[in-house]
């Protein structure tokens, strides 16, 4: 049976492999794309993730916009780093033409929510940003707090974070929202720095795409050499990009990508850990752990899977 998925990105150059990857899965079908703030405002992320759905000729997919940031509303700024590492527009400056069209009047929260009271465990959600959508959702609906089924990207349980010592960027910038999916939600995988930086990617590969000779070939290839170029800067001693949002969704559709450890997480809110994704000291006797947090990948496996699939999506673009 295919399994149902929605991704929540905040459209930066992993994300967009996260989107890929998805439309290059069979087992899977992308009922919708949510768009959330980030590496990008909400706004750029919806007309990105239009951009890349139309260049892949995937325009049956609706997309809906998110709330901005929950406290910050519109007052959110792109960080300087991220606007480093994804580039101003979030691809890397490459440009591909807009969409033909515009996302859906449906706001993303009840797209969520309605998607989980229709799909139920079906359906599996995967956040690559800021959880401050998902965090809405779950204010919004019961049924979706009880059911909402969810693989996050995000957080870094047995590593420093990317932000600072102990945050990871997409919980550092809502760590309320994060803490509130890992207290209130009963399945979520996390997906963190723990395992994505094991899974690399350098020029070697993104020349396949590049010698494919195709619109879809050059753009994965485009977007990805301008993010290993950044991780050249500010992580010289990975060797590589981190394949951080697409191994959340490569994980969604086969959890036997990675090891799991059981247990309740909390994100800190206060000072001077604000940011830090951590076990729960309240639950630690709970017998049942609402959170399984990757702690080992099979990183060879993922990375046959995801060369494999973005290159047969990338062929079946026109030739340049
Ligand atoms: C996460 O932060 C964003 O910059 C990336 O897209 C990824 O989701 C990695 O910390
Ligand atoms: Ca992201």
């Amino acid at each position: 049976m295919t399994m149902k998925l929605i991704l929540d990105l905040d459209t930066g150059i992993d994300d967009a492999l996260a989107l890929a990857y998805a439309l290059a899965s069979p087992e899977a079908e992308l009922i919708g794309v949510t768009c959330t703030y980030g590496n990008v405002l909400v706004e750029d992320s919806v007309r990105n993730t239009l951009a890349i759905l139309e260049l892949f000729g995937r325009t049956d997919v609706p997309v809906f916009a998110g709330p901005g940031h929950a406290s910050a509303q519109s007052s959110f700024e792109v960080q300087e780093i991220s606007a480093f590492i994804h580039g101003k527009n979030g691809i890397g400056e490459v440009e591909i033409p807009d969409a033909q069209r515009e996302a859906e009047q449906l706001s993303a929260v009840d797209f969520l929510v309605e998607s989980v009271e229709r799909f139920g465990e079906e359906l599996v959600i995967v956040p690559t940003g800021p959880s401050t959508t998902i965090a809405a959702a779950i204010e919004a609906s019961n049924v979706f707090r009880e059911n909402a089924n969810i693989v996050m990207m995000g957080g870094a349980l047995t590593v420093p974070g990317n932000v600072n010592g102990w945050s990871e960027a997409n919980v550092y910038q809502d760590p309320e929202a994060a803490d509130k999916v890992f207290r209130q939600l009963r399945n979520v995988t996390m997906i963190g720095l723990d395992v994505t930086l094991q899974t690399l990617l350098t020029t070697k590969e993104t020349a396949e795409w590049s010698k494919l000779g195709t619109v879809g070939g050059n753009f994965l290839a485009d977007i990805t050499n301008y993010y290993i170029n950044a991780y050249k800067t500010t992580s010289p001693h990975l060797g590589g990009c981190g394949l951080h949002d697409p191994l959340a969704v490569a994980v969604a559709i086969n959890p036997g990508l990675v090891d799991t450890l059981g247990i309740n997480m909390k994100v800190d809110t206060q000072e001077p850990t604000r940011g830090r994704t951590i076990g729960d000291e309240t639950r630690l006797n709970d017998p049942d752990k609402h959170a399984a947090v990757a702690v080992r990948v099979d990183t060879a496996a993922f990375l046959e899977q995801f060369m494999n699939r973005l290159s047969v999506l990338a062929q079946s673009t026109p030739v340049v």
